[in-house]
């Protein structure tokens, strides 16, 4: 049905969307709690309209170039990064006229940037202050600091203290209670922060966590608002191996094509770098670059740009030169990210061209 499309391309099956959409906005509204998904995955207008008919209260982005595109979809856009130079945060701030735009920040430089862009556009713009519970990237670091940047906000015209945001990357797969574990640690946290802002007379809204591995038990934070999800939407071998999806969750796939068997003991695919990206799975590192459903023996050992070096020595059997492989990648994020289009498949219909509107929106 796709001999048609070139190679590689990836190959998205609609029900899987729409089955990894719905078990998740039923586990939010059993558990009444915002979901806001993460855009980041799927960077498309059309899954983006899915997630919000399905009840999400609006929709995260990372990039002010991404939030000018998924404001056509919601008018509740939260920016789950800091924006430092005045022609972006003055794009937010246009934006903030007419919709509600949030943006989590760890510095009083983050809110002073935005607060000028937002007095100069005669807007307000909303903020999370960030809190590290345990990833070490962004947030501040304790009870003290996060009272300190709330107050300098709730003192600054232009913006609104709304609440707390956090980003719990560091919890996933382990042995049994691992991600209870570490949910319950972040509660505290948050519980020891949500008092100091309550004794120096600051409010949380918003309390805003949420990451895929960690999503169904989101509920295990009784502090939190909402959860941003994104991965969920396609999902990946990281997924896989952290063990919150299964192969059949997987909903894109990139379909490649065996371009060599010249060299004894392996084989070559279309997809390098370029499609793959070169990501490893974070659990298993050594496990490759993606997984091949037709060869589960075979193992994407390296890649160049454009080629994908398949270690084939444990196959029972071996492709033919022309041969059609299907790949499940490590990240699929960053993979979506590389593609002009994706192809959208619905059962018993050829797929189609669907765009990836927000891709390459580094700014
Ligand atoms: C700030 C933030 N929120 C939410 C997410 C979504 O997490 P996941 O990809 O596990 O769904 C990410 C992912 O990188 C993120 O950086």
């Amino acid at each position: 049905m796709f001999d048609e499309i070139p190679t590689p391309f990836i190959l998205i099956d609609a029900q899987t969307v729409r089955r990894n959409l719905d078990q998740l906005a039923s586990y939010a509204k059993s558990h009444r709690i915002g979901l806001r998904p993460h855009t980041k995955t799927h960077k498309s207008k059309r899954i983006a309209r899915m997630q919000i008919e399905r009840g999400a209260v609006g929709l995260t982005v990372a990039k002010v170039g991404e939030a000018m595109v998924m404001a056509d979809e919601t008018d509740d856009l939260l920016m789950a990064y800091p924006a430092l130079h005045p022609a972006r945060c003055a794009q937010l701030a246009a934006l903030a006229r007419d919709r509600k735009v949030r943006v989590a920040v760890d510095s009083s430089v983050a809110a002073d940037a935005l607060a000028d862009a937002a007095r100069s556009a005669g807007a307000t713009i909303g903020i999370l202050v960030e809190l590290d519970v345990g990833h070490h990237r962004n947030g501040v670091q304790n009870a003290q600091d996060a009272v300190a940047l709330a107050q300098q906000v709730d003192r600054t015209d232009g913006l609104r203290l709304d609440g707390l945001m956090f980003y719990p990357g560091h919890i996933s797969h382990g042995p049994p209670g691992t991600i209870e574990n570490g949910l319950q640690a972040v509660s505290s946290k948050l519980a020891e922060v949500l008092d100091a802002w309550h004794r120096n007379g600051l409010e949380a809204k918003i309390v805003s966590g949420g990451s895929t591995p960690a999503g169904r038990l989101s509920h295990l934070i009784p502090q939190l608002t909402e959860f941003r999800p994104g991965t969920y939407v396609f999902n990946d071998v990281n997924c896989i191996r952290q063990g919150c999806a299964t192969i059949e969750d997987c909903a894109a796939r990139i379909i490649c094509t065996v371009i060599s068997t010249a060299v004894p003991g392996q084989f070559v695919i279309d997809a390098g770098s370029k499609t793959l990206t070169s990501d490893r799975c974070g659990p298993a590192p050594e496990s490759g670059h993606g997984m091949i459903l037709e060869y589960p023996n075979a193992k994407i050992a390296k890649l160049s740009e454009e080629h994908g070096h398949v270690d084939a020595t444990a196959c029972e059997r071996r492709p033919k030169v022309g041969e059609r492989v299907t790949v499940i990648p490590n990240h699929i994020c960053p993979c979506i990210n590389l593609q002009d289009n994706v192809w959208w498949h619905e059962p018993g219909s050829a797929p189609e061209p669907m765009s990836v509107d927000a891709r390459g929106k580094v700014y």
